[in-house]
């Protein structure tokens, strides 16, 4: 597990943005799982700043997101497919056809789950993941539980998830209850994984799960035990760790 150190948001946005550049270039081809929340938002500005300016071409890449509101469309501005085609695809070159979301609609959720596994695998893998961080350790929508999820699943949200989440929504009861997420097992097959964090809030946290036991009470702490995973966080978030 590396561990790099931004000065601020800032920073930590373009760190983390030349990191999946970097992969994109090295191959084109790559299949990204990409993250909602947002500490992201800075890494899809900076990249599609680079992709307007001919330095990174997505025309090849394919990506897969982490989860979905369950009952949120894809039409609906709350939905994490809007928040990816507002904030990243409507503005890169990549084809519409290569980036996947788990459906929040989907009539059978079961099924459309193990097709979302078999969708990854057949892309031949998450070749970069990329991940925030909840105030609980939930990577994903996987919260804190008594073992960790392997596949892509059904979750019902934390009480701290949904508070965290209400300020994207007019008010707590539009936040939908449950969301569709890529399991811990989906997300530790990712070939590399990199993990964004910033603000105070997050220093409990970070400490916690990568600094920390490793169990399923913190979803994020198996990272630990990944072969290839990078901390980026700034200043603030990382307050608590030993670098
Ligand atoms: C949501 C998302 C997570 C994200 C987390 C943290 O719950 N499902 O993927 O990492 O929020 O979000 P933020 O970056 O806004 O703190």
């Amino acid at each position: 597990m590396r561990f790099i150190l931004a000065k601020d948001y800032e920073d930590m946005s373009k760190k983390a943005a030349t990191i999946i550049g970097a992969q994109v270039i090295l191959k084109p081809s790559s299949v990204l799982g990409l993250a909602t929340g947002s500490s992201p938002l800075g890494i899809y500005k900076k990249l599609i700043q680079w992709c307007k300016a001919g330095a990174i071409d997505f025309s090849k890449v394919c990506s897969v997101n982490l989860d979905e509101y369950r009952g949120l469309s894809a039409e609906d501005d709350q939905s994490y497919n809007y928040y990816m085609s507002e904030n990243f695809f409507h503005e890169i070159n990549i084809d519409k056809s290569n980036t996947h979301l788990p459906d929040g609609m989907a009539k059978d959720g079961e099924k459309a789950c193990v097709a979302y596994e078999v969708l990854i695998e057949n892309l031949g893998g998450i070749d970069m993941q990329l991940l925030g961080i909840g105030h609980n350790g939930h990577i994903g929508f996987n919260e804190p539980a008594e073992d960790f999820p392997v596949i892509t699943h059904c979750v019902d949200l934390a009480e701290s998830t949904i508070e965290a989440n209400k300020r994207f929504f007019t008010n707590i009861d539009q936040v939908p209850k449950q969301a569709y997420t890529m399991g811990i097992g989906t997300i530790m097959k990712a070939k590399k994984i990199v993990l964004i964090a910033t603000g105070e809030d997050k220093a409990d946290i970070v400490a916690k799960a990568f600094q920390g036991d490793v169990t399923p009470q913190v979803p994020a702490s198996i990272l630990q035990l990944h072969s290839d995973v990078t901390i980026v966080g700034d200043e603030k978030a990382f307050a608590k760790i030993k670098l």
